[in-house]
């Protein structure tokens, strides 16, 4: 070839290509796409999810890494990563079912998640029966010819409900239909639903996984290599791609799970006990206490029990209002699972499409604040509640 014009230079640069060293930390591949010298080769990357990268829709080898590493800690065979959790649960649902389909679902789940199930009924012909989330007496009964799917949550959103992950997911085995759980509120260092029996895990890594509430993406963990690929055929166009970059905000954050979820979970154990105590305080929710409904169940599944729980003020929701606008530490944002303790009002905000039934059954109260408690100085998120409190008292 003659000598390249500058307009030619300008596009194909030169890149290095590394050798005797190697970078620390994982690259980020900002590329759309991914360059063959084999025509074969290329056409082989559209066959199966472990062939050469071909297109970022598709995947990348920063969201691979990312991927991995999230099935490692899960204990699953490969994963595949979503612009969000809502992208990851969607995808397996929507991979999975058809119009005629049923699906088990636990009654009290995220509200995102409720909402799909509604609209996947009223809109796509998939029927739902929804059962306590340790109701194994309710589930076998539910199951049917149709029943495809067990949809559960390691820990519910908001009212921290625990499910009975192994005697669920008993009845889905010998039933033959794939268990699912969302295990966000758990993490895999509280819980690794694939060995008490589940097919599949889904995770909004949005909260602890990336942990400093900066990015937004999901990913869908597979128990079989069979179950994988029968969702990435689907994936790979439906289009709820992870972002490189937000993966490798993702697997930066994951570096510090371990030690961010043990805090969180001190922090609360340190919080909940003088809420406990307080006259503004009506009840505490929070699987850590002997007298809510999931002590037993977790107490049995879980080592720890979360970072995050919900509460009820004497005075209801107008005094759930005062204490939202008084404290000064926690911040009123949705979201949860990072470093800064945040909180939120459910039946206006993360559950506000459930109507006053669907609240009820999921526990939810109109005054119910949910607390998701970050890494601070537990004496200091006291301090700050314990000023609140007065206020929301008044
Ligand atoms: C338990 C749970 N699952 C799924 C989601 C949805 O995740 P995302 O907001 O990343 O779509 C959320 C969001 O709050 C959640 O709390």
């Amino acid at each position: 070839m003659t000598e390249l014009r500058p307009e030619t230079r300008a596009v194909h640069l030169p890149k290095p290509v590394l050798s005797g060293s190697r970078p620390i930390t994982q690259p980020i591949y900002q590329t759309s796409g991914f360059v063959f010298d084999d025509p074969a080769v290329f056409a082989s990357g559209f066959e199966a999810p472990d062939r050469p990268f071909v297109y970022g829709r598709m995947s990348n080898p920063t969201v691979r890494a990312l991927e991995d590493a999230v099935a490692d800690l899960e204990g699953g065979v490969a994963a595949i990563a979503a612009g969000s959790g809502m992208g990851a649960i969607n995808t397996v649902l929507f991979a999975l079912l058809q119009p005629g389909d049923h699906v088990i679902a636990q009654t009290a789940l995220y509200g995102g998640t409720a909402h799909m199930f509604h609209e996947l009924a009223r809109r796509f012909g998939v029927e739902v029966t929804y059962v306590g989330e340790a109701d194994v007496e309710a589930a076998r009964a539910a199951v049917r010819p149709e029943t495809k799917v067990m949809y559960l949550e390691t820990i519910a959103n908001p009212m921290t409900q625990v499910s009975d992950l192994p005697a669920m997911f008993a009845v889905a085995r010998e039933a033959g239909i794939v268990g699912i759980v969302d295990n966000t509120f758990a993490s895999p260092i509280l819980c690794r639903p694939i060995e008490h029996g589940a097919d599949i895990v889904v995770h909004s890594t949005t909260k602890y996984l990336s942990g400093h509430a900066d990015v937004v993406g999901g990913v869908a963990v597979f128990a079989s290599e069979e179950l994988h690929e029968r969702v990435w055929r689907f994936a790979i166009e439906l289009g709820t791609t992870c972002d490189p970059f937000a993966a490798w905000l993702t697997l930066r954050g994951m570096q510090t799970l371990p030690l961010r979820m043990a805090r969180h979970c001190d922090n609360v154990r340190a919080l909940v006990p003088r809420l406990v105590e307080h006259p503004a305080v009506a009840e505490v929710h929070w699987p850590g206490l002997p007298g809510h409904p999931s002590y037993e169940v977790a107490a049995k599944l879980l080592p720890d029990f979360g970072g995050v729980f919900s509460f009820e003020l004497v005075g209801g929701r107008s005094a759930g209002e005062r204490f939202m606008s008084s404290v000064r530490l926690a911040l009123m944002a949705p979201s949860l699972g990072g470093v800064v303790t945040l909180m939120l009002h459910p039946a206006t905000t993360s559950h506000r499409k459930l109507n006053t039934e669907q609240l009820a059954a999921a526990g939810i109260g109109e005054g119910t604040v949910r607390v998701a408690v970050g890494i601070e100085h537990p004496d200091d998120l006291w301090a700050d509640f314990e000023q609140a409190l007065a206020k929301a008292g008044q």
